[in-house]
């Protein structure tokens, strides 16, 4: 097997590790706000929706990419359920860093607030009737998918460590652009 065929291209790769560090800011933000004063909290809490929105960019770009250029198979090493496993949880992080942003987006829509992005750009409400409370639900709905993201999260890297510190078949390296990568 070629070295290229091992490995995703390098958009892909620089999606994947940007999405993969501003969702891990996004988490630790909320913990912050949780533990800083009223007027902190809101500040933080200001970026995690900015980020938020950036995040979103680059995840619909990131599924533009997967759809539109080639991936390599996932590697022969891993077991059947192993395979099936890490399918399941790629298409489950791929689809849940859309879908956070969307259900932000859509409450703020419902308290009638646009989304300031770092004084850069504002992204405008959708033309929703207002309503408080179910903008309230879909935020505790957020916070609840917002944890099932990270523990999948978890699960990810621990794949990731699992194989390429004790299987030692390269796995890391498939998402890097040196090193090498078992087929
Ligand atoms: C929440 C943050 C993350 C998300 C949303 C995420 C998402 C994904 C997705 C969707 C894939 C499948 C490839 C693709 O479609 O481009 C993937 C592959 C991969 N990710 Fe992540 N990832 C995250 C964090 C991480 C972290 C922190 C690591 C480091 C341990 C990591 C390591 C990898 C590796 C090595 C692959 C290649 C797996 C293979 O094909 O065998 N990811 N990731
Ligand atoms: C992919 C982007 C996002 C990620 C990964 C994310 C993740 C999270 C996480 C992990 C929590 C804390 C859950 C908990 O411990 O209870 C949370 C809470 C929250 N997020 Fe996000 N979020 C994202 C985008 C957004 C956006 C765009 C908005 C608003 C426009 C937003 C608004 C909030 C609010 C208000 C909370 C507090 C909810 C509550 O617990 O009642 N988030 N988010």
């Amino acid at each position: 097997m070629n070295e290229k065929s091992t490995k995703y291209t390098f958009l892909a790769m620089i999606l994947h590790w940007l999405i993969a560090i501003l969702v891990i800011v996004n988490w630790r933000a909320t913990e912050a706000a949780e533990h800083a004063s009223k007027a902190d909290g809101e500040k933080i809490m200001g970026n995690h929706f900015a980020f938020g929105v950036i995040i979103l960019v680059l995840a619909l770009a990131h599924l533009v990419v997967r759809f539109t250029s080639s991936r390599p198979p996932l590697a022969s090493t891993l077991k059947p359920w192993e395979a099936m496993l890490a399918r399941v949880t790629h298409v489950l992080l791929g689809l849940l860093v859309i879908l956070l942003p969307l259900m932000g987006w859509t409450a703020m829509s419902l308290y009638g607030q646009p989304i300031d992005v770092f004084s850069v750009f504002t992204l405008p409400a959708l033309p929703l009737s207002p309503d408080k409370d179910m903008a309230k639900s879909i935020f505790e709905a957020h916070g609840v998918v917002g944890s099932i993201l990270v523990y999948l999260m978890f699960l990810h890297i621990a794949g990731t460590l699992k194989h390429t510190l004790l299987d030692r078949d390269g796995n890391l390296f498939r998402m890097l652009p040196f090193g090498k990568a078992k087929g």
